[in-house]
């Protein structure tokens, strides 16, 4: 077996002392058959050598370096294009432990199937070696994983993703730090002479956790979340169990920073399922009238939250870039973001135009005359219309380096994270649930985040507008029994001096024609100024059977052209609570308690009980 194939690189000698490490690197090796063996070391020059390779090799065109510097475009191939929520599998000893809302396998068994599958299946390829810390490298906060992956674009999404390389290999070096080992490949070994295909990938694929032994196998796809191990299978699955067992939270949510006109900062972590706009609310950009306020990014995925020794909740984002959506951002939506991918980024599954640059809906008001769509193929406006096909997949990524967003906070990378004052649960609901409110404690706030909901898209399979619970916005990624998760929520109480304050908001809510109520966006400042308020305690709320909402007054309106009295309107129209709406909304919580039954805590029955009560 050669030790390295990328070019320019000789022999390589491991670059760790850990045996643990080297040992199992060994083993894996023996067992996928890699040509060789390549250990990352995470420099540019690296980065550069892998992304010509994926150049000269077709995975990756690279885009007009005048108008995209340092930038790539990948197209996958047409059934790898999202995480695959049915193939993935929560592997615990007892399938009690998944709970109803994962997927389980019998772990004796699934170690046979993949052992099975990942014999041989790098046959061809080189093995990449790639360790990765998630969170700053040295944080106590921090957790460290080894990749072996035999995709190069899978590396170079990572370096933009997470700390990897030499750093890394120092880091476990120096504590023998406990290491996730991460195994993924694209399962298409290459036969001696066999031609390899752009975006090789396997139609048959497991993305599996093993949550005692803390491990991810995942096979057959290159793709997002089923493939950058680090992010939805470590910093949320596996990290949801490891925070469990040690008193803290891995969750599905954002982190941003409010700063005041006085300097005053106040942070606040917020969990919408996907496609609700997390990224555009991390990144907001305060509207007029709001002189003096900036709101700053930590993160605008995943938050991993730690009390201190003072029982102040402090969080750090895991990840060191953003692997966003691209459909929809544009420089009216979201300028933050179009600023941070405007170089140094890697596309994939977006639409190419005839100069060499990236195109996908919404990005512009009208789309170009011509491009290549992300299949490939020749897209016209025309021919949009007539196929109904869009030109960027719903679901194409850009994936660009956090450091690069104009609105990063400076102390995103603080090793010991920013204190989190607020959470914030929010779901797509056109009815029912106003545009604000907050709970009337912590275990009114967790029952509010257990039960959230958002209204199915006309992008997701199935019916459209029916509301799926997504507790936490958690659903597809935590890692143990939905019921016990809600257990340590609960439980993370006693561990805390003060607790956040808890709030939900809808930027969603139709008028009785159909029409959003709220125009969202940077008008949501007018929302989160209200919520940092109230944490501060100088802002007034108003007792209704749900929890506090703002009064007319809370609110600031500066800047907005519309005459008080039909503010006023609109504002009473988006915060009406519906009694008899809300009695409906509480006996459908009832389906998930249900299905969660034998685990869920008293607390949650006690909660809607009272909620009962009160409406
Ligand atoms: C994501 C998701 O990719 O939530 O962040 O699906
Ligand atoms: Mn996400």
């Amino acid at each position: 077996m050669k030790t390295a194939t990328v070019s320019n690189h000789a022999q390589m000698s491991p670059p760790t002392t850990n045996k643990h490490l080297i040992r199992w690197v060994e083993k894996m090796a023996e067992l996928c058959q890699p040509e060789s063996i390549y250990w990352v070391d995470g420099s540019k020059a690296e980065y550069d050598r892998l992304c010509q390779e994926l150049v000269d090799g077709g995975t990756f065109i690279k885009l007009n370096q005048k108008l995209w510097p340092g930038c790539f475009y990948a197209r996958s191939a047409p059934n790898d294009v999202a995480r695959v929520e049915d193939r993935t599998f929560i592997c615990s000893l007892s399938k009690d432990n998944a709970g109803p809302t994962n997927n389980w396998e019998d772990p004796f068994v699934m170690r046979r199937k993949l052992k099975e599958l990942f014999r041989g299946a790098m046959r061809g390829r080189t093995m990449y070696v790639l360790p990765f810390s998630m969170g700053p490298v040295g944080s106590p906060m921090s957790q460290i994983g080894v990749q072996l992956t035999d995709s190069p674009y899978v590396v170079v999404n990572m370096r933009i993703m997470a700390r990897i390389g030499k750093a890394v290999f120092a880091e476990i070096d120096k504590d023998e730090k406990r290491v996730v080992p991460c195994m993924h490949t694209v399962g298409a070994p290459l036969e001696p002479g066999q031609e390899d295909v752009p975006w090789p990938c396997n139609d048959e694929k497991y993305i599996v956790h093993f949550p005692e032994t803390r491990e991810i196998w995942s096979y057959g796809s290159g793709y997002g979340g089923n493939a950058l191990l680090g992010k939805k299978c470590f910093a949320l699955r596996i990290a949801s169990n490891i925070a469990r067992d040690e008193g803290w939270m891995a969750e599905h949510m954002l982190i941003l920073g409010v700063e005041s006109p006085t300097k005053e900062k106040t942070y606040v972590a917020a969990a919408f399922p996907s496609a609700c706009g997390k990224t555009n609310f991390a990144m907001m950009i305060p509207p007029a009238g709001f002189d003096g306020w900036k709101v700053w990014t930590v993160g605008d995925d995943i938050a991993w939250i730690k009390p201190d020794a003072n029982g102040q909740l402090h969080a750090i984002n895991p990840e060191a870039g953003f692997f966003g959506v691209a459909p929809g951002t544009s420089p009216k939506t979201n300028p933050n973001a179009m600023a941070t991918l405007s170089k140094n980024t890697i596309f994939t599954n977006v639409a190419l135009t005839p100069e060499g640059g990236v195109w996908w809906e919404g990005m512009t008001e009208a789309p170009p005359e011509e491009l290549l769509d992300w299949r490939g193929n020749r897209w016209t406006p025309e021919i949009g219309k007539t196929t109904g096909q869009p030109a960027a997949h719903p679901n194409g990524r850009f994936t660009a380096p956090a450091s690069q967003c104009p609105s990063i906070d400076p102390s995103w990378e603080d090793p010991n994270g920013v204190p989190i004052s607020a959470v914030i649960f929010g779901g797509r609901r056109s009815t029912t649930m106003p545009l604000v409110y907050q709970a009337f404690n912590w275990s009114g706030g967790v029952y509010m985040g257990a039960t959230m909901g958002s209204e199915t898209t006309a992008a997701a399979a199935g019916a459209t507008g029916k509301v799926r619970r997504d507790p936490m916005a958690m659903l597809p990624f935590c890692g143990y029994h939905m019921g016990d998760y809600f257990r340590h929520w609960l439980k993370m109480q006693r561990s805390l001096s003060a607790t956040p304050r808890v709030f939900h908001v809808n930027w969603f809510r139709k008028d009785a024609s159909g029409k959003f109520l709220w125009p969202g966006y940077s008008d949501n400042m007018r929302v989160l100024k209200w919520i940092v308020d109230r944490v501060r305690g100088r802002a007034q709320g108003k007792e209704t059977p749900i929890g506090w909402t703002p009064h007319f007054e809370d609110i600031n309106w500066a800047g907005l052209k519309i005459t008080r009295e039909r503010l006023k309107e609109l504002f009473d129209e988006l915060q009406t609570v519906d009694r008899a709406a809300w009695r409906r909304e509480v006996m459908d919580h009832e389906e998930l308690f249900l299905a969660l039954h034998d685990h869920l805590p008293p607390e949650m029955i006690y909660e809607r009980e009272l909620l009962i009560c009160r409406l």
